[in-house]
C-alpha cells in the first residue's frame, strides 16, 4: 500500500484550506504564493524531514529493488531521525532505471499513473519516468512558482519552443504556465521560421526554450529583418543544457530580454526542479520542499558541505509514481545559500560528468570553450569541438564562424582573431587547439538541446 504524501503536509495540503474557500477559477488561475517558498529554514527542514520519511517508506514498501538495497545495506526508512542521516542510504543511478525497464521501479500500480516521458540518452533503452495525477499537479506548482519567480504573470503569453511529447520540456512548461495563468503558445521544437512569425504575430511576453535554441531563433528574427527590441518579448526561460553567463549576455543583448535559468531533469521531475530568481539573478534556487539536494564526491561518494563543488544527488519528497532516493545525477555544481528565497541555490552548471573531455589528460567541459569563443566580439555564438587523435596525441579544432558584420575582415585580421582566441584557451584552459574559422550560418543549429563536440577518436 502506497500513501500519499500529503500526510507528510504537501503543498496542496498546507494551502488546501485558503484554495477550498476560493472559487474554483480563481483557485487555478492565481494560485496561492506556496507559505514554503518563504518559510523560514527550521520550518523547511522540519518539512523535509517529514517528507523524506515518507519518502524513504514508500520507497521501500513499494519498489522492490529499494527494499533490496535498504536491506542490503541495514538501514530502514525508520532509522532517519535526521536529514544527514539521509547518508546512509544507498545511491540510485540511470543504470537502476535502465535495469528495470520499462516500469520496474514505479511504486504505483499502472492504473495510477497518468503520464509517461522517456528520455532517449546516447545508447541503450531509453529511461522511463511516470507520473500519477498528483505528480502531474505538483510538477505543474512547481513550474508556476518558477516561472513566476522568473517575473512572469497571469496574463503573460508564453511562447514554448521547448519539445512536446516524450521529453519533459514542452508538457512540463505548458502545465505550469497554464497553472499560472499564462496563455501558452504551445509552439514545440523546429519549424524555425514559423516560431518567428508566431512570436511575431502572437506577440508572447515570455519564451521558455533551451538557450541554443533561442540563438537559432535570434539568427532568424535577424533573417527575417525584424528588429528583436520591437518585439513583445521581455523574458527567456533557458534551460535543459549547459550554458554560460558569457551566452546570457549574448542573448540579452541580441533580444533586449531578461534571460534566466531553469534547471531540471526528468528523473526527478523535469523542468522546474529549480529556478532563478528575477530580482538576484544568481543560478537556480531549487524547491527544496519537493526536491531535497546533496552534493557528493563523485569517485567516494562521501557526501560534501555546501559550497564544496561535486555532483549533484537529488531525491524526492514528494513524488508518488517514482520515488527517486539519492539519484545521482552526474551534474557537476555546488549548493549555495538562499537568497532571494531561504532555499538553498545551486551554481550554474559548468557540465555533466559525462561530458567532460579529457584532451591530453586534461578535463575539458564545453562550456570553457563557449566561454572563451563568446569574448571574442567578432565571432558568433555557435561552435564546435571535433576532437581526434594524430598518432598517440589527442588534436582538437574549434570551429567557429566571424559574425556577418565582420565577414569582410583580411587574412590578417582573420588570423589574429584565429591566434587571440587559441591563446585564451590555452591560457584559460590549458590545451592547444587549431581555430577553423567558418561562414556565418555554415555551423549547425540547434533546435532542442546543441551538441557541441565530434569526437572523432577511436573508441578505447
Ligand atoms: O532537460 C528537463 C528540462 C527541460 C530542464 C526544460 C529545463 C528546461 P532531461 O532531458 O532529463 O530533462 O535532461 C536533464 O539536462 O541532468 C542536466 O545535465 C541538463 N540540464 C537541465 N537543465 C539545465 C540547466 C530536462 N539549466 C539534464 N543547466 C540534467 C545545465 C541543465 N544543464
Amino acid at each position: 500500500m502506497h500513501s500519499s504524501p500529503a500526510m507528510a503536509g504537501s503543498e496542496h495540503n498546507n494551502n488546501s484550506s485558503e484554495v477550498m474557500n476560493m472559487p474554483i477559477a480563481k483557485a487555478v488561475l492565481d494560485p496561492v504564493l506556496d507559505p514554503l517558498e518563504t518559510a523560514s529554514i527550521d520550518e523547511l527542514r522540519q518539512h523535509q524531514l517529514d517528507r523524506l520519511r515518507w519518502s524513504l517508506n514508500h520507497a521501500y514498501n513499494n519498489v522492490p529493488l529499494y527494499r533490496q538495497r535498504f536491506d542490503a545495506l541495514g538501514v530502514h526508512p525508520d532509522d532517519i531521525k535526521s536529514l544527514e542521516d539521509l547518508a546512509k542510504f544507498p545511491f540510485t543511478t540511470k543504470n537502476d532505471l535502465r535495469d528495470n525497464y520499462p516500469y520496474g521501479m514505479f511504486a504505483v500500480p499502472m492504473n495510477e499513473v497518468v503520464r509517461l516521458h522517456a528520455s532517449s540518452g546516447t545508447t541503450g533503452k531509453p529511461t522511463v519516468v511516470g507520473y500519477t495525477q498528483n505528480d502531474i499537479d505538483t510538477w505543474a506548482n512547481v513550474v508556476a512558482r518558477s516561472i513566476r519567480a522568473a517575473g512572469g504573470r497571469r496574463g503573460d503569453k508564453v511562447h514554448i519552443s521547448y519539445g512536446y511529447g516524450l521529453f519533459t520540456g514542452g508538457l512540463g512548461a505548458h502545465y505550469g504556465a497554464e497553472r499560472l495563468g499564462c496563455t501558452v503558445i504551445p509552439m514545440s521544437g523546429g519549424q524555425t521560421e514559423k516560431q518567428v512569425q508566431l512570436i511575431k504575430d502572437f506577440q508572447p511576453d515570455i519564451i521558455m526554450v533551451t538557450p541554443s535554441y533561442m540563438l537559432n531563433i535570434a539568427d532568424e528574427i535577424e533573417r527575417q529583418g525584424i528588429d528583436p527590441h520591437k518585439l513583445a518579448l521581455r523574458l527567456g526561460i533557458f534551460g535543459a543544457e549547459p550554458w554560460t553567463g558569457e551566452l546570457r549576455s549574448a542573448i540579452e543583448n541580441r533580444l533586449g530580454i531578461t534571460a534566466l535559468d531553469i534547471y531540471g531533469l526528468s528523473e526527478i521531475m523535469g523542468p522546474g526542479v529549480a529556478m532563478e530568481c528575477a530580482e538576484t539573478k544568481d543560478g537556480p534556487t531549487i524547491w527544496e520542499d519537493h526536491f531535497y539536494p546533496e552534493i557528493i564526491d563523485p569517485i567516494t561518494g562521501e557526501v560534501l558541505p555546501d559550497g564544496q563543488m561535486g555532483e549533484l544527488v537529488f531525491t524526492s519528497l514528494s513524488k508518488e509514481a517514482l520515488p527517486m532516493i539519492r539519484y545521482r545525477t552526474r551534474d557537476l555544481t555546488r549548493l549555495l545559500p538562499g537568497t532571494a528565497r531561504p532555499m538553498r541555490r545551486i551554481d550554474k552548471i559548468t557540465g555533466r560528468s559525462d561530458d567532460m573531455l579529457i584532451i591530453r589528460g586534461v578535463n575539458v567541459f564545453p562550456t570553457q570553450i563557449e566561454e572563451q569563443v563568446l569574448k571574442i566580439k567578432q565571432l558568433s555564438e555557435s561552435y564546435e569541438i571535433h576532437l581526434y587523435r594524430n598518432g598517440n596525441l589527442d588534436s582538437v579544432d574549434v570551429h567557429v564562424e566571424l559574425k556577418a558584420e565582420h565577414q569582410h575582415l583580411s587574412d590578417e585580421q582573420q588570423k589574429a582573431v584565429c591566434g587571440e582566441l587559441s591563446r585564451h584557451i590555452k591560457t584559460y584552459i590549458g590545451i592547444s587547439s587549431r581555430i577553423v574559422l567558418q561562414p556565418m550560418h555554415s555551423i549547425k543549429r540547434s533546435e532542442g538541446k546543441a551538441c557541441h563536440v565530434m569526437d572523432k577518436r577511436p573508441k578505447a
